[in-house]
């Protein structure tokens, strides 16, 4: 559904000085966001997060408390449950590195050495840029890729921590005996990924930005969903799915020599992380859940995509330096025209939309609404468990 044009293309509205506009424009794309909800279920269950993230921002706080509503499973049979989550397990357990000492961290890190660029000057269209009236010289411009690279890898960074408390839970809620082994090896690869990012931002590019506001909200949503299943798909589906094209895209594009070691250490972890929610999910959503259920995590996860999609819009670094040179809808434009963003969000969307295909939450009556949002051209692409593992990690 989308805003009543009354309200998203106001003459009053853009009559507004700056400042008062962009709070205006900002608070009617969270109320557009929630009008994209059509079901019931998924209103619920989501609502009180995108209340706690989008409207009261409370990610912007130094810490925050998420109520879990999970309940632990045990089982005293210790069963031999899963052979494929056993092999990746083993797997797991061979392949475990040490960010302090297979990193070199006496590199030196120049942001502004053009040299040896962070991401390459093509990531911006600096004549659209130019086009609103803001020209950046050399100098500038090396600043402004410092910030946006250094507001992605934070992203990176939060969206780790709530990897490892989702990990967390999800070891703790999974029925699946080899899938609470696995998943303890999970605990551990993010704890290595939180630990080298957060290093990586505060000792080498000496900055880091607030957690997403889109992203808080799908963290918030899943860790205090009380369904295992959701845990699942919100995180090792669709954060991870999408993390995994990130780090990938950002691994091409970076000439940084630490960074680039640090991202390809990420990246074959991560590969296993969603193999692993692929692997818990297909048999439950292919004829273990009633219909209207399977339905309800179709329609979540679309939303989810939908936040990731239109909202990750980096407005953290809007707020910071430009709100009072252009109104947030022309930033909006600029990002979403930004060559580097756009690859990104290729890249991100090429497996995921796949891999929601290969557990069952891609039926016909949802296709229309992904073609609607540009994203019908990934429907038939190769999901991950079709592809193997040097395909992955050259994805
Ligand atoms: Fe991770
Ligand atoms: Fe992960």
């Amino acid at each position: 559904m989308q805003l009543p044009k009354f309200l998203d293309n106001n003459p009053l509205v853009n009559r507004l000085p700056t400042e008062v506009k962009t709070k205006v424009e900002a608070w009617m794309d969270n109320v557009n966001t929630i009008l994209t909800i059509e079901n019931m279920g998924v209103l619920k269950s989501m609502g009180p997060s995108a209340m706690r993230g989008l409207f009261l921002q409370m990610g912007r706080r130094q810490t925050a408390e998420m109520k879990s509503n999970h309940s632990a499973h045990f089982n005293f049979s210790y069963p031999s449950d899963n052979g494929a989550m056993k092999s990746l397990y083993e797997k797991a357990k061979r392949l475990q590195w040490n960010g302090s000492v297979d990193l070199d961290w006496s590199t030196p890190v120049d942001p502004f050495n053009r040299n040896i660029p962070l991401i390459g000057e093509g990531f911006v269209d600096w004549n659209l840029l130019g086009g609103f009236g803001i020209r950046f010289n050399e100098r500038e411009q090396s600043e402004f890729l410092w910030r946006i690279t250094s507001w992605m890898l934070s992203q990176f960074l939060h969206g780790e921590q709530g990897a490892l408390m989702a990990s967390a839970q999800v070891t703790e809620a999974t029925p699946i005996f080899d899938g609470k082994y696995y998943g303890a090896t999970q605990v551990m690869d993010e704890a290595r990924h939180v630990e080298v990012f957060s290093r990586y931002l505060d000792s080498k590019l000496e900055r880091r930005y607030d957690i997403n506001d889109n992203l808080f909200t799908i963290i918030d949503g899943l860790m205090t969903d009380s369904r295992w299943d959701m845990k699942f798909l919100g995180m090792q589906i669709l954060v991870e799915g999408l993390a995994l094209g990130a780090f990938g895209t950002m691994y091409k594009m970076t000439s940084e020599p630490l960074l680039k070691e640090l991202l390809r250490l990420v990246i074959q972890d991560e590969a296993r992380h969603v193999h692993f929610g692929l692997l818990a999910l297909k048999p439950l959503y292919n004829g273990g859940l009633s219909e209207k259920e399977r339905i309800e995590r179709e329609d979540w996860a679309f939303e989810i995509v939908l936040l990731m999609r239109n909202r990750f819009l980096a407005h953290e670094l809007y707020e910071e330096g430009f709100a009072h040179r252009m109104s947030r809808r022309e930033w909006n434009f600029f990002m979403d025209e930004m060559p580097g963003m756009s690859m990104f969000r290729r890249v991100m969307f090429k497996r995921l939309v796949p891999n929601l295909r290969a557990i069952g939450l891609l039926s016909p009556r949802i296709l229309h609404r992904y073609e609607q949002v540009g994203l019908g051209d990934f429907i038939h692409l190769p999901a991950s468990s079709e592809l193997s593992d040097r395909d992955l990690s050259a994805a």
